[in-house]
């Protein structure tokens, strides 16, 4: 596809204010956080959350004010940011439309924007976004659905959009570099079936990648999957002083966020979770869950689970399908499976009724 001049920047993508994180190694914070100790893993965590960006001189105050029950840290990120809650369960459709050929055509609008986001209270990280959000929008379709991505770069260097997945050559997001102003489209079927993603592949990889360019892809298989309480989970973390280490950890940006916010579910209802893993600089990233074993779609291209287990291990760009059902309810955690992940943030509850 031609790449064509500028088009307008879209009014909806609210300024952030600006700030800067100080400079702190996260062995800092480790040293500051180990006081905890393996209390951490029992609720009080946040705790960690709260020295550590104190650590970093946050612009805003952080108050140590704990919640009822002590699971709760202190405060939010700030009214109007990235509502991590809202992320896990928004599956975007695109503009829908049928072919001549009585396929389906869905339509995007992606547009490279840079943002500063809140990764944890008053702790801001300046982000490269698809459409102002880290990650972007989580795109959604069928099997043989015909999807076309329309992306403007309104960002400050070249970026693309690489998803993964069945396409052409030059629909690959590689050689094909959007540079500043610029727009492409890229066109393709969504095949096969399974959890994808989508990141920009422009060079330096790692760093446009742990900027905040990325989201998940999810192609249904013919017919859906069984009905489900569904959950969008994209492990990454950010580094705030760009020494090549992460600072913070999360699952959808906002350290601790689940902690604070469980995640709904019901007791015999069949939860399924889409986890990609878009974390860089670690090579490894986990993900377990307290009091169930759950079945894994491995990158979810298959409809038979591949194993049944409560701990699966992530590379860099691996993702999979997660099924289960609680047999009880209460609180039960689920976090990165390297302790020091969990304790940078990594770690969340499902509200069990
Ligand atoms: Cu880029
Ligand atoms: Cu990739």
């Amino acid at each position: 596809m031609a790449t064509e001049p500028g088009i307008e920047t879209p009014e909806d993508i609210p300024q952030a204010p600006h700030g800067a994180s100080g400079g702190v190694s996260r062995r800092a914070i480790l040293r500051g956080g180990a006081a905890l100790g393996a209390a951490a893993l029992g609720g009080a965590a946040l705790g960690i959350g709260n020295q550590a960006t104190q650590a970093l001189k946050p612009r805003v105050e952080v108050p140590h004010v704990h919640g009822a029950g002590g699971s709760g840290p202190v405060r939010d990120i700030q009214p109007g940011g990235f509502d991590p809650t809202a992320f896990a369960t928004r599956f975007d459709a695109g503009i829908v439309s049928r072919l001549p050929d009585g396929r389906t055509l869905r339509q995007y609008h992606f547009v490279a924007v840079d943002r500063e986001i809140e990764v944890a209270p008053g702790v801001w990280f300046p982000a490269w976004t698809y459409n102002g959000s880290v990650p972007g929008p989580t795109i959604r379709c069928a099997e043989g659905d015909r999807v076309r991505v329309r992306f403007q770069n309104a960002g400050s260097h070249p970026h693309t959009i690489h998803f993964h997945g069945f396409h052409p050559a030059d629909m690959d997001g590689v050689f094909e570099v959007v540079d500043p102003g610029q727009t492409f489209v890229y066109e393709f079927d969504a095949e096969p079936f399974g959890l994808h993603l989508y990141h920009c592949h422009t060079t330096p990889l790692k760093r446009h990648i742990h900027k905040g360019l990325y989201g998940a892809f999810i192609v249904d298989p013919p017919g859906g999957r069984p009905p489900a309480r569904e959950y969008v989970m994209v492990m990454n973390g950010f580094d705030t002083d760009f020494d090549a280490e992460n600072e913070f950890y999360a699952v959808n940006t906002v350290a601790f966020h689940y902690m604070r916010h469980p995640l709904r579910a019901v007791v015999g209802e069949k939860v399924r979770l889409y986890v990609v893993n878009a974390l860089e600089f670690d090579l490894i990233n986990s993900l377990h869950i307290h009091g169930n074993f759950f079945d894994l779609y491995r990158t979810g291209t298959r409809l038979e689970p591949d194993e049944f287990t409560d701990t699966v291990m992530f590379c860099q760009g691996e993702r999979h399908i997660l099924e289960l059902e609680f047999r009880h309810p209460g609180k039960f955690m689920f976090h990165a499976h390297q302790s020091e992940f969990a304790e940078l943030g990594w770690m969340g509850v499902f509200d069990v009724r």
